[in-house]
């Protein structure tokens, strides 16, 4: 019997959510990113659910050839573009767009030998200054790679760094729409928040949209907004069981470091979930989980393989009851990984990648 753990992905939640994006920004096409191997979910388990996308966008070469070995003809970028000259003749053969960023791949691509030209997306630094060529530099970018026998259409994108909060976008907007006013090609400027938060603006919805999270379940805004609100459902479920039952007395303790002391008789299930199957370590007393659907909390510190909870709200659980320590329960009951991820200190994004291997995986349906 393997340990009671599982991660469940849920494609109608995915085809809900992409739906959603789609009815938000009707004139853009969708990216689905599904780098990190689709944000922990697994590139094979969520490809047939996301096929109503226009194309998949990711970082490594290696999943790349993934999406295309699944059958997938249609358009598929390269979010970071190539690491090195090699990695372009990958894109010839497996008519891979990509992303140029710096000077060294512009001097790559001119260096390279193709007959098929490429289809590249420049990318301007708008104020994130992670990647991409400043509005100063743009322009000269962009001509550089016109130029060139080897590239056969630039669109152009940005990224934001504050889609999803007080600061916003306007800023690069502004940048971005100033600095590429006059140049040809499509525009992708809007990961989720900003595709569901500012898609009234035209520009800011673009050609291509580029949302992540959203597709996953996930609010981008959280907590000012949740998946309720946004009407998104949760792609991933992290489920268990109860494996032992502890009554305690005033005063006991629970786990590691005694964090956690009754002050009542309080009933507590020991559930199969640790830190080692990428439940966050910083969740404490307090977080949320379900207990035979009902809402309940962690009491005393993560361990490798087990937490506790809090039987109070349902006394008739006990030995072999089920866990939801976030997603859907079996009852339809909704714990949003975002409740998880916040009290754990981090990000959904965080806790779906981090889905430990021993994990095992199915899909619903
Ligand atoms: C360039 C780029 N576009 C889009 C996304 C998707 O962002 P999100 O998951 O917030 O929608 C990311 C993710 O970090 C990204 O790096």
């Amino acid at each position: 019997m393997p340990r009671p753990i599982l991660a469940t992905i849920h494609p109608e939640a995915l085809r809900h959510n992409l739906a959603r994006l789609r009815a938000a920004t009707p004139d853009a096409r969708i990216w689905a990113i599904v780098k990190a191997n689709a944000y922990g979910h697994g590139i094979e388990r969520v490809f047939d659910a996301l096929r109503g996308a226009d194309g998949f966008a990711l970082l490594d070469l290696l999943e790349a050839e993934r999406v295309r070995a699944l059958g997938w003809r249609g358009p598929i970028l390269l979010l970071e573009g190539v690491f090195e000259p090699r990695d372009l003749e990958l894109c010839s053969r497996l008519g891979l767009w990509h992303a140029v960023h710096c000077d060294e791949q512009i001097d790559w691509l001119a260096a390279h030998k193709t007959q098929v030209p490429h289809r590249v997306f420049l990318k301007m630094n708008s104020g994130m200054n992670r990647l991409g060529f400043s509005p100063q530099r743009f322009r000269s970018a962009w001509a550089r790679l016109d130029a060139l026998p080897q590239v056969e259409e630039i669109s152009l994108m940005t990224h934001f760094s504050d889609a999803d909060a007080p600061r916003g976008i306007a800023h690069q907007v502004r940048a971005f729409a100033e600095t590429t006013r006059d140049l040809p090609g499509e525009r992708s400027l809007s990961n989720s928040a900003a595709a569901l938060r500012h898609a009234a603006d035209a520009q800011v919805r673009g050609d291509w949209i580029r949302p992540g999270i959203a597709v996953y379940g996930s609010a981008p805004d959280f907590p000012e907004h949740d998946i309720r609100h946004w009407d998104l459902q949760p792609t991933m479920t992290l489920s268990s069981r109860v494996l032992a039952v502890q009554q305690l007395q005033p005063g006991d303790t629970v786990g590691y470091g005694s964090s956690f002391t009754a002050d009542a008789p309080l009933r507590i299930g020991v559930v199969a979930c640790g830190y080692a199957d990428g439940y966050p370590r910083h969740c404490t007393t307090g977080t949320p989980v379900l207990v035979d659907g009902v809402r309940t909390r962690l009491v005393g510190r993560v361990s490798m393989d087990m937490v506790a909870v809090d039987l109070t709200p349902v006394p008739q659980a006990g030995f072999g009851s089920a866990v939801t320590l976030w997603g859907r329960a079996g009852d339809g009951t909704v714990l949003p990984i975002d409740e998880v991820a916040a009290a754990g200190g981090t990000l959904s994004y965080e806790l779906m990648c981090a889905l430990a291997p021993r994990v095992p995986v199915v899909v619903e349906g």
